[in-house]
């Protein structure tokens, strides 16, 4: 039986007048892939920032793997297995791939201050590892800021992925990315974190990427949850198609 990795509950946050977040409850099982869509807007990253600690609600609660993590500090929600991508990558451009990884893994063991002494400290065999799993190994001694956007999109995953997390939320891990090499980049991400046993829970726009790779789809609108389950169910809901995916009824 799956279980609640993270639950929210009556969570809201608004920006002036615009309501971002409108009592939102929510649960993540352990083992699920979840895709979340929605129009440009909707609060599919705000929500993001609120579970992953980037922004505080004004009412609500968030519970992570049995820990409340409502208010606390990304840093510490990091260590407590919850990882994450960007709708546009952080990486530390000026170093290698390779580099980066070894950035990542000192931030999980908080050795951040130590940078200089960065390579007395890391587990080579786990980042070469992760490299390869992500297919990024022959890449590892490029420049992170001198990658197509589709390797950027797997070096920021890669990194996640040195966390050594539970869950992984990924904010539009196929944006900029080519339609014909979204596939292939998904492929390797849910490969890999399929591998390493991990939650996932990514924002998709391509119906096409989220019909072949999400086991469940949680539609947003105007800051709500409008409809959440089954894939084609909710794919074929009428609000989602007319308000999300802009398409008639069935
Ligand atoms: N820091 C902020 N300050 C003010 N308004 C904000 C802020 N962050 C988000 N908003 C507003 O909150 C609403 C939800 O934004 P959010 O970025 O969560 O949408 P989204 O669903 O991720 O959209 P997109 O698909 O474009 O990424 C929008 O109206 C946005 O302009
Ligand atoms: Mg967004």
């Amino acid at each position: 039986m799956s279980q609640a990795l993270l639950i929210a509950s009556d969570v809201c946050l608004a920006f002036g007048g615009v309501v971002a977040a409108d009592h939102i409850d929510f649960a993540l099982n352990d083992g699920e892939r979840l895709a979340v869509i929605g129009q440009n807007g909707a609060g599919k990253t705000t929500f993001i920032n609120i579970c992953t600690g980037y922004l505080q609600p004004t009412v609500g609660r968030i519970v992570f793997n049995g820990h409340d993590i409502t208010g606390k500090k990304p840093r510490s929600i990091v260590k407590l297995g919850m990882g994450r991508s960007f709708q546009l990558p952080q990486l530390f451009a000026g170093h290698s791939v390779q580099k980066c990884l070894e950035i990542a893994a000192a931030a999980r063991g908080g050795r951040l201050s130590w940078l200089a002494s960065l390579s007395d400290s890391v587990d080579y065999h786990e980042i070469m590892d992760t490299l390869e799993l992500i297919g990024l190994r022959s890449a590892a001694h490029e420049l992170a800021g001198e990658l197509p956007e589709g390797h950027k999109k797997l070096l920021d995953v890669a990194m996640a992925l040195m966390l050594r997390p539970k869950l992984i939320i990924m904010d539009e891990p196929t944006s900029g990315v080519s339609s014909q090499d979204k596939h292939g980049l998904m492929a390797l991400v849910m490969q890999a974190l399929d591998e390493r046993k991990v939650t996932s829970w990514f924002v998709e726009h391509d119906v096409d990427i989220v019909s072949r790779y999400a086991t469940r789809v949680a539609a947003w609108i105007d800051g709500k949850i409008a409809a959440d389950g089954d894939p084609q169910q909710v794919l074929k809901n009428a609000q989602v198609r007319e308000q999300v995916l802009g398409l008639p009824p069935c």
